[in-house]
């Protein structure tokens, strides 16, 4: 193991939770709630097991948008009695409110008795016609700082707990956690939950539906509505060789079972690292397994992020970093270099676009980010990810692959349900690696990397020979090839190709032109979420008005904020855009998670 001193590190406070200052910390929770699909609400109580509380006088949670009802103190044999308690009579409307609990002598625990509002920005309710089926469904999102909008907690990703959960849903309706979950529906409509390793507060997670199970391994499986389980277990069937693959490169997986559960399409993100149950979007399910580089990065969190997680919002990089360059090594073992390669010529060409949208200049381009005072959600861009995943590509180059996996097999288990900042990190990096040789240091130019803007000039160039066939392709075209005359060489074309294809096509071809590429491609009509993602672009720029009606679709089906977020911009900039996108937001709207409607709301409003 490594020489870094053990312990005493002292992290940084965290600038998006009240409790990050709270004397005691909280270290087990017994959560009680009951799900009401009629009023919108959890109501119930989470009682939280106190870690030395010793002569203290108070504990302090994160809440918001929560009615506390009532709180407890109890003593080690679980004796209750009412206790004091403060809410912030002013709520942040990032933060939300301070609970302060007023401690005595000798309680150990508080019992905090609430209910969630109807809009509890964490939760999304959806009727039966938003499901694949006739029932209702709830899902939590709880990352950033959302989980205190459904549970009173210590809401910091350097806190840990452990916990476990009791939760009553309307019969016929499975419950499922970030927990040990169940297989099979439960006639009492009660579901009981634990989770024995620490996790912080962001990676709690709850979802409640018509829900059914398919395992896929002796520890993987998949959840999903009964109409979309067989379509979800042919696109993951490669799940337990993903887990393998994983460990085989970093250490053993530490959570027993991996599940995916396949949400309804207005789940806003393309997937959530909920430990032991990976959330995902339906938009993966594209039929040919293309699009499952996702799964790989979710589940790469399960050792950065949910083992070794960031201290705070300001070190999301040394979560999304570590997991898009381990997403990648996973597909790489898996599919081969020539797979990767595709998968790192996209990222870097996003990365690209995302410095030029922020301004190269701009100190949100730094991998430490400065997020006091502002929503954390500002902080999810592709800086944390790619310029994240570049960072660690350039200490490949520097080091070589067989010391770099050593140097990170050994982060992961030596700071295992720990957290870890950056400057921690920083110190730990020299400690192991760069210290070890003369001139690394000044090769690699931290500096540049933590606190400088853009892309440093030292990351290594990434290529692709699959996409370098693409380019003379598109070279064709430009030269005036009918779309028709690519066809045998697009043949065996992956969706990433295509994705590649139409990123690099001209953004000055006409509405005729588009329909020649769409007769021989059939893009409107493709059933693949990232191939209509960047075709609708081009066809809103073009006034192509036949893939209108597809793109209408889209956005009433889909709530995924990655997708929505240029499709609505590329309505905007369009002649009649504003009335247009108003038009379909106004109906779009009710299926979309606040994580979305919140974004999309102000860049409607922006160009009234
Ligand atoms: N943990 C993130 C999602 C997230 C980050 C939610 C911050 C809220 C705040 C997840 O692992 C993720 O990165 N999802 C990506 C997919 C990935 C392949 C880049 C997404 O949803 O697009
Ligand atoms: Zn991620």
């Amino acid at each position: 193991m490594s020489t870094y001193p053990p312990s005493s590190i002292a992290l940084p406070t965290d600038p998006h939770s009240f409790a990050s200052r709270s004397p005691v910390r909280a270290k087990h929770l017994a959560l009680a709630l009951a799900v009401d699909f009629d009023s919108h609400t959890l109501s119930g109580s989470a009682t939280w097991q106190l870690a030395e509380p010793g002569a203290a006088t108070e504990v302090v949670f994160d809440t918001r948008d929560l009615t506390i009802e009532s709180v407890e103190a109890l003593d080690a044999y679980g004796a209750a009695t009412a206790a004091n308690f403060t809410l912030d009579s002013v709520a942040d409307p990032v933060l939300g409110q301070a609970l302060s609990v007023a401690l005595t002598p000798a309680m150990t625990a508080v019992r905090i008795h609430y209910r969630t509002s109807p809009t509890a920005a964490a939760l999304q309710w959806l009727a039966p016609e938003q499901t694949a089926g006739t029932q209702p469904f709830l899902f939590t999102q709880s990352q950033a700082i959302l989980a205190r909008t459904w549970l009173p907690c210590q809401d910091s990703p350097g806190i840990r707990f452990t916990y476990e959960a009791t939760v009553r849903v309307p019969a016929h309706l499975l419950a499922l956690m970030s927990a040990e979950n169940p297989q099979q529906l439960r006639a009492s409509g009660e579901y009981r939950f634990r989770m024995t390793e620490p996790i912080p507060a962001y990676l709690m997670a709850l979802a409640v539906g018509d829900l059914a199970f398919e395992p896929l391994s002796h520890r993987t499986g998949i959840y999903a509505e009964p109409a979309t389980l067989p379509t979800a277990t042919h696109e993951f069937a490669d799940l337990e060789k993903m887990v393998a693959a994983a460990e085989e490169l970093y250490g053993p997986y530490r959570w027993e079972r991996y599940d995916l559960l396949v949400l309804p399409p207005s789940f806003p993100f393309g997937g959530m690292e909920n430990p032991r149950l990976t959330f995902v979007t339906p938009t993966i399910l594209a039929g040919d397994r293309s699009l499952t580089s996702l799964v790989a990065h979710e589940l790469a969190h399960s050792w950065s992020g949910n083992l070794v997680t960031n201290a705070t919002w300001n070190d999301f990089w040394l979560n999304e970093g570590f997991t898009v360059y381990f997403e990648r090594r996973i597909m790489e073992h898996l599919y081969g270099a020539e797979y990767a390669d595709m998968l790192q010529v996209l990222g870097r060409a996003a990365l690209h676009h995302t410095i030029e949208e922020i301004g190269v200049a701009s100190p949100d381009t730094h991998l430490h980010l400065a997020l006091a005072g502002r929503d954390p959600d500002e902080g999810l861009t592709e800086i944390a990810y790619e310029k994240g995943c570049a960072l660690l590509l350039t200490l490949e180059s520097l080091v070589g692959r067989p010391r770099l996996d050593v140097f990170i097999k050994e982060y992961f288990a030596r700071f295992s349900f720990q957290a870890m900042d950056t400057a921690t990190f920083l110190h730990y990096l020299r400690a192991e690696l760069l210290d070890h040789e003369p001139g690394l240091e000044g090769n690699l130019n931290l500096a540049a990397w933590v606190d400088g803007p853009g892309l440093p000039s030292n990351a290594p160039p990434v290529s692709s020979r699959r996409f370098d066939a693409v380019d003379q392709s598109l070279i064709q075209l430009q030269g005036g090839a009918a779309p028709a005359a690519l066809l045998p060489s697009t043949a065996d074309w992956s969706s990433h190709e295509w994705v590649h294809f139409l990123h690099g096509l001209p953004a000055t071809l006409s509405a005729e032109q588009l329909a020649a590429l769409d007769a021989a491609f059939h893009f409107t009509a493709s059933g693949n979420s990232e191939i209509l993602a960047a075709w609708f672009p081009h066809t809103l720029r073009a006034g192509y008005a036949a893939a209108g009606p597809a793109l209408e679709k889209f956005l009433l089906h889909v709530g995924r904020r990655k997708f929505l977020v240029p499709l609505y911009r590329a309505l905007l900039a369009t002649p009649d855009g504003r009335s247009r996108a108003r038009a379909i937001y106004a109906k779009a709207r009710p299926n979309y998670h606040s994580v979305a409607t919140g974004t999309i709301d102000a860049l409607l409003s922006e160009q009234a």
